[in-house]
C-alpha cells in the first residue's frame, strides 16, 4: 500500500465525538502514515496535543484561528508556547486572516496573526496559514516575516525564522485559494501549497489549475476534515481516509499517476513535520 499523509485535519472537533477511534482506525487502514491535526483555539490545541500523545501517527499544530483572534491574550500565547515544546508539536497553526466571515475584527485578526508568527519564529516552527478573502493582507504580512535570508533575523519588531535550507519550510498555505496569480510569490516566500477537497468539485477549475502548476516538491494534500469533503462524499462529513480522492484529483489535473502524487506529497509532508529549522 502507498503511504498517504493528511497535512490538515481537525479530529478533535465534536463532529468526531461519537466515532473518533473508528475514524482514526479507518485512516490507518487506508494507508495514512501521518496526520497533522491542527488546533483552532487554545482548547483545540490542547486536544490536538492529546491526540498526538495517544496515536503515534498523529502530529499536532497549535494556534488560534482568525475566527477566534479576539481570544489571543498574552496568557494564551504563553500557553501556546508551553504546548509547542511538546515533541509532537510540529507547527504553529492554524493562524491567518479571514475577511469572509469576519468573526473577529480585522485589526484584532492582524494582531493575533503577527503575535503567532513571532511565536513560530521564536520556536523555529513552520506555520499553517488560513487565508480567506484576505490574500493581499496575508501576503503583505508574510512578505515582511519572510524577508530575511535563511539565517533569519529581527528588524523593526518583525522576527523571521531561519529556514535551514528546507524547501517550502516556512509553512503551508492550507486549502490554498489565493489563485494562480499569487502562486509564484507564495513559493518564493518559502511556503508549500495545501490542496483539499474542492479540487474534486466540478466548478473549481482555479484550484485544479493551481494543483497542476505548483512544483511537485511544494505540494501537500489535506482533508481539513470534518469540512471540505471531496467528491464522491461531498455533502457528508469528511475524514482523513478521503485524502485519496484529493490525491486522485490532483493527479488527474497534473496528468500523472496517483502514486506519484502520493509519494511526493508524503515526502514533502515528512520534511515539514520533521522540520526544526
Ligand atoms: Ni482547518
Amino acid at each position: 500500500m502507498i503511504d498517504l499523509i493528511d497535512s490538515h485535519a481537525h479530529l478533535d472537533f465534536p463532529q468526531f465525538n461519537d466515532d473518533r477511534e473508528i475514524v482514526i482506525k479507518r485512516a490507518r487502514e487506508a494507508g495514512l502514515v501521518a496526520i497533522l491535526n491542527v488546533g483552532t483555539d487554545l482548547a483545540s490545541s490542547r486536544a490536538a496535543v492529546a491526540l498526538a500523545e495517544q496515536y503515534d501517527f498523529i502530529y499536532a499544530a497549535v494556534g488560534v484561528h482568525p475566527h477566534d483572534a479576539k481570544t489571543v491574550t498574552p496568557d494564551v500565547l504563553a500557553e501556546l508556547r508551553a504546548l509547542a515544546r511538546h515533541p509532537k508539536v510540529v507547527a504553529v497553526g492554524e493562524i491567518g486572516l479571514d475577511y469572509y466571515r469576519d468573526l473577529s475584527p480585522r485589526p484584532v485578526q492582524r494582531r493575533a496573526f503577527a503575535d503567532q508568527l513571532a511565536l513560530a519564529a521564536e520556536l523555529r516552527l513552520p506555520v499553517v496559514i488560513h487565508s480567506r478573502e484576505a490574500h493581499d493582507d496575508v501576503l503583505a504580512v508574510l512578505r515582511e516575516w519572510g524577508r530575511f535570508p535563511p539565517g533569519g533575523g529581527t528588524e523593526g519588531g518583525v522576527t523571521s525564522p531561519p529556514v535551514g535550507g528546507i524547501e517550502g519550510g516556512r509553512g503551508i498555505l492550507h486549502s490554498y485559494s489565493a489563485g494562480l496569480e499569487r502562486l509564484e510569490e507564495v513559493l518564493k516566500l518559502g511556503f508549500s501549497i495545501g490542496i483539499s477537497g474542492p479540487v474534486t468539485f466540478p466548478k473549481a477549475t482555479g484550484v485544479r489549475a493551481v494543483a497542476a502548476a505548483v512544483s511537485l516538491e511544494r505540494l501537500l494534500v489535506e482533508t481539513d476534515c470534518p469540512y471540505l469533503t471531496p467528491v464522491p462524499y461531498r455533502g457528508r462529513r469528511n475524514e482523513p481516509a478521503y485524502v485519496r480522492y484529493v490525491i486522485e484529483a490532483v493527479a488527474r489535473a497534473r496528468g500523472t499517476s496517483a502514486e506519484v502524487v502520493a509519494h511526493a506529497t508524503a515526502d514533502n509532508a515528512w520534511r515539514l513535520l520533521r522540520c526544526r529549522f
